[in-house]
C-alpha cells in the first residue's frame, strides 16, 4: 500500500491540474538560485480537489454559529474525518462571551422650544452593552485622555470620532469621566461604522453616518447642545462554550528536530448563511493536506487546527495559542491560517501577515505558488485567526483570496460559489510547504534561508475587505 502511493508521488512529475483529478507539484527546475530547494520534491503530496470539495459541502449543509449545536456537529465531524486518518485527535474546549445583537436601537434629538423630535440611523457596534439613556451630547473629539480632560461629561453622551486611538480605550477614557453612552462616527464615511469589536464595550454604544454625526456635532457648538435618547434593547452577552479541534502528527523518523509548524481555519460561521467560503473551505483544506500529510516522511512535529468562536471574535485561536507553553512556542516554525479559500468571486490568492513583512510563512508560499501556479503577493491583513500566533511570537501568514467575494458575511455564502480549482490550488502550496518543512531531507527549518531560497514576490498594498 505505502509502496504503491510512493511510486504514484514519485511518477507525478507531470504537472496535473484539474478538480477531479489530483493535483501535483510540477518537478522543480533543476536548482536555480531563485526558489532553489534542496530536497522537497521527494516528498511532494497530492491533494484531491474532490475530497476538498466534499468536506466544505457536508460543512456547509447549515451555519455553524460557534456555541450552537450545529458548530458542535461541525467539530464531530472534523474530529471523526481526522480519525480516520490515524490522528489522535483533541478537543479543547474554551467559554466566550457571546454577543446577541440588539433587537431595536432608537437614537432620538429630543425636540425643544415646541419642535418635533428627529429620529436618526445609527447601528450598534459589535459587543456594545444595552440601555436606555438620555441626556445632552458633548463632543469629545478623538476621546484621547487629551481630548476628554477637563471635559463634563457627567450624564452625557459623547459623540467621539473613529481614529488615532482603540475603540475601547475611546470608551474608558469618556466613561471614567462620566460619560453614560458613545455616538461613533468617521467623518468621510457615508453609512455607520461597522466594525467588528473585539471584546465588550463598556457603554452603550451606536455609531452614525459622517453626515449625520457632523449635523449632531454642529449642533454641540450651541449653548446647552442637543439632549438625545438613546434606547439600546435586547443586548445579551451570555458565556458559552465552544471548542477548538487539535490534532496532533509526531514524527515518524529515527532522527527527529524539535520544530512544531501548525495549519488551521476556523470551523465557525456568521449566523447569515452557511458560510461555504467563510471558513468551511479552510477547514476542508485543512482535512485534505492533513490527509496527505500523513502518509509522507517527517522529522519534524506537525498539528492541524479548526477553531471556534472566530467571528464572535478569535476567541477560539485566541484560547488556544495562550495555552501553548514557552517551549512550544520556540519550537515553532510557523502556522499557516486558511480563511475564505475557495470562493469563485473572490480575487486572487495572497498571503497576509499582521504586521505586513514577509517570513518563512510567506516564503514557502510564495516558493511553491510559483512553481504551481505563478508566484503570489504579501500583505498586511488581520482579522482572522493568525493574530492571536502573531501575539505570541510565530511566524504566521493568513492564506485568502483578495479582494474577497460580495457574498462574505451573507446567506448567499454557499456551496455554489466554490471552486474546486482555487481549493486544490491553495492546499497544494500549502500543503507542500508543510511538507517541505516536515522533510527528514532539510535539517530544523530555524535557519532555514541556509538551505532554501524563496523566490521573490511583491507587496500587495491592497486588505482583501
Ligand atoms: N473570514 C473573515 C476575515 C476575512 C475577511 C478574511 C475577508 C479574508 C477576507 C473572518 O471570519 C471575520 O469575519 N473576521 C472578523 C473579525 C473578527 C475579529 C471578529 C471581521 O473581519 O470582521
Ligand atoms: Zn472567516
Amino acid at each position: 500500500m505505502k509502496g504503491i502511493f510512493w511510486s504514484r508521488l514519485l511518477l507525478t512529475a507531470a504537472l496535473c491540474w484539474g478538480s477531479g483529478a489530483g493535483l501535483a507539484l510540477a518537478a522543480p527546475p533543476e536548482a536555480g538560485p531563485e526558489g532553489a530547494v534542496v530536497h522537497g520534491s521527494a516528498n511532494a503530496i497530492t491533494v484531491n480537489g474532490d475530497a476538498i470539495f466534499n468536506h466544505v459541502s457536508r460543512l456547509a449543509a447549515s451555519s455553524r454559529v460557534a456555541g450552537t449545536q450545529n458548530e458542535y456537529n461541525a467539530v464531530q465531524y472534523i474530529k471523526g474525518e481526522l480519525e480516520k486518518y490515524g490522528y489522535t485527535v483533541n478537543l479543547q474546549s474554551f467559554t466566550f462571551p457571546k454577543f446577541t445583537a440588539p433587537s431595536s436601537i432608537q437614537l432620538t434629538i429630543e425636540g425643544t422650544h415646541g419642535l418635533a423630535s428627529q429620529q436618526l440611523a445609527p447601528q450598534a457596534l459589535q459587543n456594545t452593552q444595552g440601555g436606555d439613556v438620555s441626556g445632552e451630547v458633548v463632543d469629545a473629539k478623538k476621546g484621547t485622555p487629551q481630548d476628554v480632560k477637563g471635559l463634563e461629561l457627567k450624564g452625557k453622551i459623547a459623540l467621539i470620532e473613529a481614529g488615532q486611538i482603540d475603540t475601547n480605550a475611546k470608551i474608558a477614557n469618556v466613561a471614567d469621566q462620566g460619560a453614560v453612552a458613545v455616538i461613533l462616527y468617521n467623518p468621510s464615511s457615508d453609512t455607520p461604522i461597522l466594525d467588528t469589536q473585539f471584546s465588550t464595550l463598556s457603554l452603550p454604544t451606536v455609531s452614525l453616518s459622517g453626515k449625520d454625526a457632523q449635523a449632531l456635532k454642529q449642533k454641540t457648538a450651541a449653548n446647552g447642545g442637543p439632549r438625545v435618547r438613546l434606547s439600546v434593547q435586547g443586548v445579551a452577552a451570555m458565556a458559552a462554550t465552544s471548542y477548538n479541534v487539535v490534532a496532533t502528527l509526531r514524527p515518524n523518523t529515527t532522527t527527529t528536530t524539535s520544530d512544531l509548524v501548525t495549519v488551521g481555519a476556523h470551523h465557525d460561521s456568521v449566523s447569515a448563511g452557511p458560510g461555504a467560503n467563510d471558513d468551511a473551505s479552510g477547514v476542508g483544506i485543512v482535512l485534505e493536506v492533513a490527509r496527505a500529510v500523513a502518509g509522507t516522511q517527517r522529522d519534524s512535529e506537525v498539528r492541524f487546527l479548526t477553531f471556534g468562536a472566530e467571528e464572535y471574535g478569535l476567541y477560539g485561536s485566541q484560547a488556544y495559542a495562550n495555552s501553548l507553553s514557552s517551549t512550544d512556542i520556540g519550537r515553532f516554525i510557523g502556522h499557516f491560517q486558511l480563511d475564505m479559500v475557495g470562493s469563485k468571486n473572490s480575487g486572487t490568492l495572497g498571503m497576509y501577515t499582521v504586521n505586513g513583512q514577509k517570513n518563512v510563512v510567506t516564503d514557502l508560499g510564495a516558493t511553491f505558488a510559483s512553481r504551481l501556479s505563478g508566484v503570489i503577493p504579501y500583505g498586511r491583513f488581520g482579522r482572522s485567526d493568525h493574530v492571536p500566533f502573531y501575539q505570541r511570537g510565530v511566524a504566521t501568514a493568513l492564506y485568502t483570496h483578495s479582494p474577497a467575494e460580495p457574498e462574505y458575511h451573507t446567506r448567499y455564502d454557499t456551496i455554489d460559489k466554490i471552486s474546486k480549482d482555487k481549493l486544490a490550488n491553495v492546499a497544494t502550496i500549502v500543503g507542500n510547504s508543510v511538507v517541505e518543512i516536515l522533510s527528514p531531507t532539510t535539517p530544523t527549518f530555524k535557519r532555514y534561508k541556509d538551505f532554501f531560497t524563496p523566490v521573490n514576490y511583491p507587496y500587495d498594498p491592497n486588505p482583501p475587505v
